[in-house]
C-alpha cells in the first residue's frame, strides 16, 4: 500500500477566509461589475443582482464550502473524489472532472492578463503611461504590447512575454510553497495591501473637482448617478438577469471548483457558516462599494454622459486598460495613482489565478500521491505550454474562446450540476446537517428549502435560457470571424484533448489508487 501524503490543511481561519475571498476579489469586482451594471440598467441591475446573490450566490458559497470540507474529511481535494463520494455512479468522478479542467483553463488566459497588470503597474511608475498625449496613443500602446501591431512603443512580444514569465512564476512560487506558507501567506498580505490601495483610490476619487470649469456638469457625483440612477426597463430584458447571474458566479468564484479546493483543507469541525458569509461578504464590499465608486464615476467626470456610455459600451478592457490610465495622467500625482490602480489589479488577480491552478495541483498532488513541489512544477510546466496560443494568437478570437468554455459555460454547467448532487443524490437533511457541522452562525430554516428548490431551479432556467440566448450560437461558432475559424477550431480541438486527458487521468487515479486501498 503507498504511503499517503500529510493531509494539508490552513493555518487560521482568517487564512482560510482571506484565500476564499481573495479568489473571490479579482478582475470581476473592479472592471467587470461596474461595466455591466453601467450596461445593464445602472442601479435596476442591482434588483436581479441582489435576488441572485440571495438565491444563488451565497447558498453555492455554502454548497461549495460543506461539499469541500466533506471531501477534504475523505481524503480528496478535488471533484473528481468529492463527486464520486457524493453519488455512488461511476459517472460522478467523470462529471468532477469539470472542476479542474474549468479553473485550468480560466487560468490559461487570466494569467496573461494578470500580467499586463504588472507591466502597466511598472510602466506607471517609470512614467510612460502618464507621458501619453491622448486615449488613441494608449490604445496604440496597448496593442503593440499585446502584440497585435508594431509601432513607435514596441516591435515585439518580449517585453508582454517577459512580464508573462514573471507573473507565471510567482503564481507557482506561491502554490510551491503550499498552502500555509504560500497560498495564506501571500492572501494575509495582499488583501489588506488591496484594501488600502482601493481606499486611497476611492478618496481621490470622491474629492476630485469637476476636471473641466465649462463643464461644471462632468463631475464626480453625477458620475455615481449615471451609475446607479435605475432604468427599471432593463429588467424587463432577460439579458439583465442572465448578466446579473453571470456575474455572482464570476465575481464569487462559484462553480469554478476552487472553492472545493479550498474548503478540503478545513478540518472536520470548522466553521463553515459564518466563514462562508463572511468572505462572500468581503468580496461584495470591494465589488459594490468600492468597485462601483472608481472607474465609471472617473471616466464620466473626464469624458462626459454621452463617451462614457461609448466608453462603457467598448467594454472592461479598454475602460481598465486604455481609459484609466489616460485619466491619471490628467490629475497630480498621476504616476502615483495609476501605479495603486494597476498594483491594486494584480493583487486582486493573483489572489484569484492561484486559486485557479490549486485544483490541478491539488488533483495530481493527492490523488497520485506525488508530493507538492513535483505536482506544481508538472502542472506549472504543463500551464506554461497551454498558455501559448492565448499569447500567440490573442487577435484571433483564442482568448474568447477559452473564455466562453471555461469561464462561462462550465460554471453554469457545474454549479448546476453540484446543486443537485449536494442537495438531492446526497440529500437534503444530510447537506444540511454538513453545513451546521461546527457551524458558528445558524442559517435561517428557509435556506434549506431554497438549496433544495429554487437554487437548482433556477441554475436550471438560466442554463437553459443562456444556452438559447447566446450559448448555442457561440458553440455552432456562428459569430467567429472567418479568418480566425482556424485558431478558433484548433483551440476547440485542444480544449476537448485536454478534458479527455483529465478524464483519462480521472480513470486511472480510480482504478489505481483509488480502488486498488478499497476505498
Ligand atoms: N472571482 C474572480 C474575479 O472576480 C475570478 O475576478
Amino acid at each position: 500500500m503507498v504511503e499517503k501524503l500529510k493531509k494539508e490543511a490552513w493555518g487560521s481561519k482568517l487564512g482560510v477566509i482571506l484565500a476564499v475571498a481573495g479568489s473571490a476579489v479579482g478582475l470581476g469586482n473592479f472592471l467587470r461589475f461596474p461595466v455591466q451594471a453601467a450596461n445593464n440598467g445602472g442601479g435596476a441591475f442591482m434588483i436581479p443582482y441582489f435576488i441572485s446573490l440571495l438565491l444563488i450566490g451565497i447558498p453555492m458559497m455554502w454548497i461549495e464550502w460543506a461539499i469541500g470540507r466533506y471531501g477534504g474529511v475523505h481524503g480528496h481535494t478535488t471533484a473528481p473524489g468529492m463527486f464520486n463520494r457524493l453519488w455512488n455512479n461511476r459517472l460522478g468522478k467523470y462529471l468532477g472532472v469539470i472542476g479542474v479542467f474549468g479553473p485550468l483553463v480560466i487560468f490559461i488566459y487570466y494569467i496573461y492578463i494578470e500580467s499586463w497588470l504588472l507591466s502597466y503597474s511598472f510602466y506607471s511608475l517609470s512614467g510612460v503611461l502618464t507621458d501619453m498625449p491622448d486615449r488613441e496613443s494608449m490604445a496604440k500602446f496597448l496593442s503593440a504590447y499585446q502584440g497585435l501591431e508594431s509601432n513607435a512603443y514596441f516591435h515585439s512580444l518580449v517585453p508582454a512575454y517577459l512580464f508573462f514569465f514573471i507573473t507565471l512564476g510567482l503564481n507557482f512560487f506561491i502554490i510551491f510553497r503550499g498552502v500555509t506558507k504560500g497560498i495564506e501567506k501571500l492572501c494575509k498580505f495582499a488583501m489588506p495591501m488591496l484594501f488600502l490601495a482601493a481606499f486611497v483610490l476611492l478618496i481621490r476619487v470622491v474629492t476630485l473637482d469637476a476636471p473641466y470649469p465649462d463643464k461644471p456638469d462632468w463631475n464626480i457625483l453625477n458620475g455615481f448617478g449615471y451609475l446607479w440612477n435605475p432604468d427599471f426597463s432593463a429588467l424587463l430584458d432577460a439579458k439583465t438577469w442572465l448578466a446579473a447571474a453571470g456575474q455572482i458566479f464570476f465575481t464569487l468564484s462559484v462553480g469554478i471548483g476552487v472553492i472545493l479546493t479550498y474548503a478540503s483543507y478545513l478540518r472536520k469541525g470548522d466553521d463553515i457558516a459564518l466563514s462562508g458569509l463572511t468572505a462572500a461578504s468581503t468580496n461584495e464590499f470591494a465589488e459594490v462599494i468600492l468597485g462601483g465608486s472608481i472607474i465609471i464615476p472617473l471616466a464620466f467626470a473626464f469624458f462626459g454622459p454621452d463617451a462614457m456610455r461609448e466608453v462603457a459600451a467598448s467594454g472592461a478592457f479598454n475602460l481598465g486598460f486604455v481609459t484609466m490610465p489616460f485619466i491619471f495622467s490628467k490629475i497630480s500625482l498621476g504616476a502615483l495613482f495609476s501605479f495603486l490602480w494597476f498594483f491594486l489589479l494584480f493583487l486582486a488577480g493573483l489572489t484569484s489565478s492561484i486559486s485557479l491552478i490549486e485544483p490541478a495541483v491539488a488533483f495530481i498532488r493527492d490523488d497520485f500521491q506525488i508530493e507538492r513541489r513535483k505536482s506544481a512544477m508538472i502542472v506549472g510546466g504543463v500551464a506554461f505550454i497551454l498558455c501559448q496560443p492565448a499569447i500567440f494568437f490573442l487577435g484571433h478570437g483564442v482568448l474568447d474562446e477559452l473564455d466562453f468554455w471555461g469561464g462561462t459555460f462550465c460554471l453554469v454547467l457545474f454549479g448546476t450540476i453540484e446543486s443537485i448532487l449536494f442537495a438531492w443524490t446526497f440529500g437534503i437533511d444530510r447537506a444540511w446537517n454538513e453545513i451546521h457541522r461546527g457551524a458558528q452562525l445558524h442559517i435561517p430554516r428557509v435556506y434549506k428549502w431554497i438549496i433544495k428548490y429554487i437554487t437548482p431551479a433556477f441554475l436550471l432556467v438560466i442554463l437553459g435560457t443562456w444556452i438559447m440566448q447566446q450559448g448555442w450560437s457561440t458553440m455552432i461558432m456562428e459569430n467567429v470571424k472567418a479568418e480566425d475559424m482556424p485558431y478558433v477550431l484548433c483551440t476547440r480541438i485542444g480544449l476537448l484533448i485536454l478534458f479527455l486527458v483529465l478524464a483519462i487521468l480521472v480513470h486511472i487515479w480510480h482504478k489505481k489508487f483509488y480502488q486498488e486501498e478499497g476505498k
